[in-house]
């Protein structure tokens, strides 16, 4: 058959492909805006919540934190004799008894701080949070307030202390997780995996042990950021929170505190149900935050299933791995990425050799996630972008073959695939943004565009 390319009727079934395509632009920026108007939610945490109006979250420290957008989080103890969850596995399936007495045993021959902080270095990682108390109770550093501690161990060293100053020289931000629940203390009124309570417990005197330990944390060890954890035990309460998180900022005016000082946290999601509560950033837990460009926020992953060692632990693909840091900083967040070492101090090859496969890559993109905010795009199917200045970092995440943007706020010079280090052919004329993307390789965890912007 013979098509008359000046007939009416071709000019008309041309016409009406063209408007079918405008409207799938149109339908796609409509959900644009919606998801603009609704995705981004959350509250500003502020600092001492409502006890404290005054006491706002040290600004400087908080830009500077979230700039760093990489971070790692070791879970390490005496339970890693046992291969077992660190804290919740005392009691069961680890018998009381045997759970409280592998410090005994514990004995890193092999740990090196130095080692450690160089492995996060080569993972592009720029901070550190180190569990130096869990809900164990097992303190990991040469504390004055009680002798279940590291030194205790036939290892007999300060391993915070190493770390704490193997920081400081190469250059990582120094942090500590502690958990305020402590299921073995005395004085702390519950205890997980048995329904007794403790009929002699003193929460005041329990609250002043936990004080002197984080003045030694803050004075001694000179902690920036202080990750508390196990606020969501009946015995703590807000009054508690905001008191804790007052009194950790009189130690040093320059520390973060995360949200889980306090009564607020909502669940895995770990957003703060309003600024009433105290708390400098929130923490979503083994999932990534929501895109939220108000309150300042960390998702905390593991690398594994587990928080501490566990043999043959089931490890995430590189992918995931990359994958997971690109989405959390397209939302906004920090990614906080644990790493649970073994009981002679080292952390597993298979681990570190995923972590240097991340900071490769990071030598690469580096430009598209450090120093960057999310958005101004909200997350699509397509994937996630970041921002710095003039220039928009398009991460594509799943192959497609164009990329339909609103108008953006100021003038597109060019596009460039870092990727492929070629020039990226777009139309900005008319509703938006069209970007024509060439065929993207099958093994492309990130496909990267950077668009400059006038
Ligand atoms: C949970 C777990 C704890 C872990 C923490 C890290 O709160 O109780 O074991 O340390 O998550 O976010």
């Amino acid at each position: 058959m013979e098509i008359n390319y000046d007939s009416i009727l071709f000019r008309k079934l041309v016409k009406s492909i063209q408007i079918f395509y405008q409207m799938k632009k149109l339908y796609i920026l409509f959900w644009f805006v919606v998801f603009a108007c609704f995705n981004s939610y959350g509250q500003n945490l502020k600092g001492g919540g409502e006890k404290y109006p005054d006491l706002h979250t040290n600004e400087s420290s908080l830009q500077y934190w979230r700039a760093l957008r990489f971070g790692m989080f070791v879970h390490w103890g005496p339970v890693s004799l046992k291969g077992t969850e660190i804290g919740w596995s005392r009691g069961n399936p680890v018998p009381f008894e045997e759970y409280d007495n592998l410090y005994k045993k514990f004995d890193p021959e092999n740990f090196n701080a130095a080692e450690w902080v160089g492995l996060m270095k080569d993972a592009g990682m720029k901070y550190l949070i180190f569990v130096s108390k869990h809900h164990d109770g097992f303190v990991m550093w040469d504390t004055k307030t009680t002798d279940y501690n590291i030194m205790s161990t036939p290892y007999g060293r300060d391993v915070l202390m190493d770390l704490s100053m193997e920081c400081e020289k190469q250059g990582i931000l120094f942090g500590t997780y502690y958990s305020i629940c402590d299921w073995r203390h005395p004085d702390y009124p519950v205890e997980h995996n048995n329904p007794q309570r403790r009929e002699n417990a003193n929460m005041d005197n329990y609250i002043k042990y936990m004080k002197a330990q984080l003045k030694e944390l803050v004075e001694t060890y000179h902690t920036k950021i202080l990750w508390f954890d196990g606020e969501w035990e009946e015995p703590w309460t807000h009054e508690m929170g905001m008191d804790l998180y007052k009194y950790v900022r009189s130690l040093d005016d320059e520390i973060l505190i995360n949200n889980r000082v306090d009564k607020g946290r909502q669940g895995m999601e770990g957003v703060s149900l309003s600024d009433k509560f105290a708390g400098d950033f929130a923490t979503p837990e083994q999932q990534v935050g929501r895109f939220d460009l108000l309150t300042p926020w960390e998702s905390c992953i593991t690398i594994c299933q587990q928080w501490a060692w566990k043999p043959n632990d089931k490890m995430k693909s590189t992918e995931e791995c990359l994958q997971t840091l690109v989405r959390t900083v397209g939302g906004d967040g920090n990614l906080l990425f644990n790493v649970g070492p073994m009981p002679d101090g080292i952390i597993e090859d298979r681990q570190a050799d995923r972590l240097r496969e991340m900071g490769a890559w990071l030598k690469d993109y580096g430009a598209a996630i450090y120093e960057t905010k999310g958005g101004p795009i909200q997350p699509q199917t397509w994937g996630v972008s970041t921002s710095r200045g003039k220039k928009i970092y398009l991460h594509v995440l799943k192959p497609v073959k164009e990329i339909i943007l609103p108008n953006l706020s100021g003038e597109i010079l060019g596009i460039r695939s870092m990727t492929d280090d070629t020039e990226i052919v777009f139309d900005s004329g008319g509703l938006g943004v069209v970007i024509k993307l060439p065929k993207i390789k099958k093994n492309v965890i990130d496909y990267v565009l950077e668009l400059s912007l006038k």
